[in-house]
Formats: C-alpha cells, sequence, structure tokens
C-alpha cells in the first residue's frame, strides 16, 4: 500500500523508517515532512493545516492509510473528512480528539467512567483570590482548556503566579482547570486502539524538563526511553484494568469509534497506583522515537488494521531491546529558538552487533550549499537500541555528543531514572 504521513518532526520520521521496513507498504509520502523523511520517503510542502489540502493530495496520490502525527489537524477534523472520503485514517475524529483538544472534556469522560486522576474545579471568573488555592495545597496545577502546544499546564509553587496564571487562561478561554498535584513518576503509555481490540506498546518515559535532573521549564520532550521499568508489569496491569480496558470499552461502542493511538500520560505514586494526568490522541513525540524501534512486526499493517477496525486480526510482536533518544534543542528553545545555523557530525551512525544508534530529524533543513541547518527549536534527536538501557543510552549520546551545533544544548542524564533503580 501507499501511506501518507501527515507531520514534520522527529516521530513522523520514526514512523517513515518504520514503514520503510514493512513488507506492506509500497510507497512513503510525507506532507510536509522533514530533510530525513526526504531520504526514504517523498514529501510534499502543503499546509497541514487546511483538512480540503490534505484530503486533495491523499486523493491524487490514491492513498491507502493516512497517518496523522500531530494533534493540531486531528482536532480541526482530518479524520472525519478522510472518512467521508473513505479513505483510511489511522488517527482519530473530532470528538475524540477532544480528548486532547479539551481537558474539561478529557477530565468529564474520566469522571464518567470513574478512571483515576487529579480531582479539580473549572473556574470562569476573574478574581484577585481563588478559594481554591487554599483548599488546594501547593505546588498548583493550572491548565488552560485549550491545545497550546505543550505550554498550557502552569505547575507553581507561588500563589501570585498561580492566579495570574489563572486569571489569564480566563480572559484567553473564558474557563481554567486548577487540579490537585499529583506526586509520583510519570510514564507514557501508548495504546492503540480500534473497535476490536486495542494493544499496549512498551511503556515509556519522557523527559519534559528542560534540563537535568528534572529541573528548568517544560519544554516538548527532551528525550525518552523504553520500555520504562517504573511501569512494572503488576502496575500495567492495574493501568490496563483501571483506565485503558473502560475507556476502550467506552470508545468502541460509539458510532464511530477510535482508531488510532490513545496516549495515556500516567503518575504512579509510591504505592504503584496509576492516575491518568493527560490523553493526547496521537504517538508522542520523542515518545515514538524509541517505541517504533521496539515493535518487530509490520508498521504498516498494523496501522492500517487499526485505522480499518481489524486491530484483533493483527499480530503484534516486540523486539527484546531496550531504547534511548536525546533531543539536540536549539539555542533558546523553548522560548524563542534561534535557527538558522550550520549542523556538522550528524553523519555517524553505529552499528556494532545488537547495538544500532543513528539520527531521527526534526527541526532540520538545507541551506543553498547543501549544508544541515536548524530550523525549529528541537533540530533532532539521537537514538540508541541495544540489549540494555545503559548501552542504549551510550549509544544515542556517542551520536549527539558528535554533532556541533552553534549554542545548541541537551540533557546529559536521559534514563536516569531507570538507571538509578
Ligand atoms: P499535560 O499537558 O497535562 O501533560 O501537563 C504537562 C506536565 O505538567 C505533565 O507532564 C506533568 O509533568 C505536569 N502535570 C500536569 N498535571 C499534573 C498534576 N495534576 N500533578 C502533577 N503534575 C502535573
Ligand atoms: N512528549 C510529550 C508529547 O508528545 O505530548
Amino acid at each position: 500500500m501507499d501511506i501518507l504521513i501527515i507531520g514534520s518532526g522527529g516521530r513522523e520520521h520514526a514512523f517513515a523508517i518504520g514503514f520503510n521496513e514493512s513488507k506492506s507498504v509500497s510507497n512513503i509520502h510525507v506532507a510536509p515532512g522533514n530533510i530525513g523523511t526526504s531520504k526514504i520517503a517523498q514529501n510534499h510542502d502543503i499546509d497541514i493545516s487546511k483538512p480540503e489540502l490534505i484530503l486533495e493530495l491523499a486523493t491524487k496520490l490514491s492513498i491507502d492509510l493516512v497517518v496523522i502525527g500531530p494533534e493540531v489537524p486531528l482536532v480541526d477534523g482530518i479524520a472525519d473528512h478522510l472518512m467521508k472520503s473513505e479513505i483510511p485514517c489511522f488517527g482519530p475524529i473530532s470528538r475524540w480528539a477532544n480528548l486532547e483538544g479539551s481537558k474539561k472534556y478529557a477530565k468529564k469522560i474520566m469522571k464518567k467512567l470513574n478512571i483515576p486522576t487529579a480531582n479539580f474545579v473549572e473556574l470562569s471568573k476573574i478574581s484577585t483570590s481563588y478559594d481554591i488555592l487554599n483548599i488546594f495545597n501547593p505546588p498548583w496545577v493550572i491548565k488552560r482548556d485549550v491545545l497550546a502546544g505543550g505550554k498550557g499546564v502552569t505547575v507553581t509553587d507561588s500563589k501570585k503566579t498561580a492566579i495570574s496564571s489563572i486569571n489569564y487562561a480566563i480572559e484567553s478561554d473564558g474557563r481554567v482547570l486548577v487540579e490537585e498535584f499529583l506526586e509520583g513518576e510519570e510514564a507514557s503509555i501508548l495504546v492503540i486502539m480500534d473497535e476490536s481490540d486495542y494493544v499496549c506498546l512498551p511503556p515509556s518515559q519522557d523527559h519534559k524538563r528542560l534540563k537535568d535532573g528534572d529541573t528548568g521549564p517544560n519544554t516538548g520532550g527532551m528525550g525518552a526511553y523504553a520500555p520504562a521499568p517504573v511501569v512494572t508489569p503488576s502496575i500495567l496491569r492495574r493501568v490496563e484494568e483501571q483506565i485503558v480496558q473502560p475507556i476502550h470499552a467506552y470508545l468502541k461502542n460509539q458510532e464511530f469509534p477510535y482508531r488510532g493511538c490513545l496516549y495515556i500520560g500516567i503518575m504512579i505514586d509510591n504505592d504503584g497506583a496509576p492516575r491518568v494526568v493527560e490523553f493526547n490522541v496521537r504517538f508522542g513525540d520523542p515518545e515514538t522515537q524509541v517505541t517504533v524501534p521496539l515493535i518487530s512486526s509490520d508498521l504498516g499493517e498494523l496501522f492500517f488494521s487499526a485505522a480499518t477496525g481489524n486491530l484483533s486480526e493483527s499480530n503484534v510482536d516486540f523486539h527484546n531491546y531496550s531504547s534511548a533518544t536525546v533531543v539536540l534543542a536549539s539555542n533558546n528553545y523553548p522560548l524563542k529558538p534561534i535557527t538558522g545555523d550550520v549542523i556538522s557530525g550528524n553523519d555517524v551512525i553505529i552499528e556494532e552487533g545488537e547495538i544500532k544508534a543513528f539520527i531521527h530529524y526534526a527541526g532540520t533543513s538545507v541551506n543553498n550549499n547543501g549544508e544541515y541547518i536548524s530550523s525549529g527549536g528541537r533540530v533532532l534527536s539521537a537514538t540508541g537500541i541495544a540489549p540494555t538501557l545503559k548501552e542504549a543510552v551510550e549509544a544515542a549520546y556517542q551520536i549527539v555528543n558528535n554533532i556541533q551545533l552553534k549554542d545548541s544544548h541537551y540533557r546529559s542524564d536521559i534514563g536516569f531514572r531507570a538507571l538509578q533503580r
């Protein structure tokens, strides 16, 4: 089959690599794609915020499966458009994309299904003081009820910052959620689902804070690894019983069921109890870069089966390896990244026995001289795959340590929670 991937990040490069290794896939197209995808697929420079342009491209290319990377086209209803045109789409219709698009909607569904999550209140009236800040203990968690590209959540110990974040959100969006702070360790559970079945992929852990030791501001994600040992088999069973099965049972019985990946961000407390921090309606970035390489079965066949409601007929197998990815970010990320600088030292790959490491490209372009240059906040990530996590992390660092990009930065402790266990 011919596949069209929508998006331009490291996640989409990881999909393209996975499809390139799939027997079921003949041609790979990516819109708009990046320098990494251009090496193994055909890029198409279209405006993916316009569903009609995606539909037009998919039709023109006689695409058999469209795979949506980022959340915005899903919330905007790309899957609904494709469904009307009978083009299989990996990614849910806009109604279910609201599980990510609106935190309030996600909370409503969790409450209805008795899924464990933090208590919250909704506020919609501007004030100079809010009673809830005296009821919930600090740190306070303030969540905007809109897609905010990873910048919609404030976690703060300062009452002043909490009040100004609440006011800002109410002024911008008309409402805001204030949530109880959950203690514990976070993990990402990516679940492929349709009406026939669900499959939990190996649990992973992102590193959302900019700096080592989980300090500094929140980012889109500075690195990840899988499988994450914090999610023990018994915790994964609890996640399935208390979270995955109830939401899957609900979504599969709808007229238009969920088809795609549901990303469940969980917090695991000291007793091993999981609670939902967030739902995303897509694969995570950079979680994809460490998850897709662990899938040993045909990725094209897996995604196609979920997009057409036949997941139960698909056999999914995994490699018995660990993986780690280290994100190289440009100067001033996550504020306003400074881009346009030349990248060098990015031509190394590792293939030593069972240890492999290579680059997933994201915000990288090529200039008129054919040199690689930075063009986004997260420029690329170096990914290692190996029999042990330690080897995977070391291989990823061997690649990223070799790269030169002016004033770029990366975390030096990816995987530390697992390696310290
Ligand atoms: P979200 O966009 O909902 O994933 O939130 C971004 C990050 O804020 C999460 O990855 C957590 O690290 C943190 N966060 C969100 N909600 C909570 C909560 N209720 N308790 C503790 N941390 C949270
Ligand atoms: N890595 C976090 C996300 O994709 O939302």
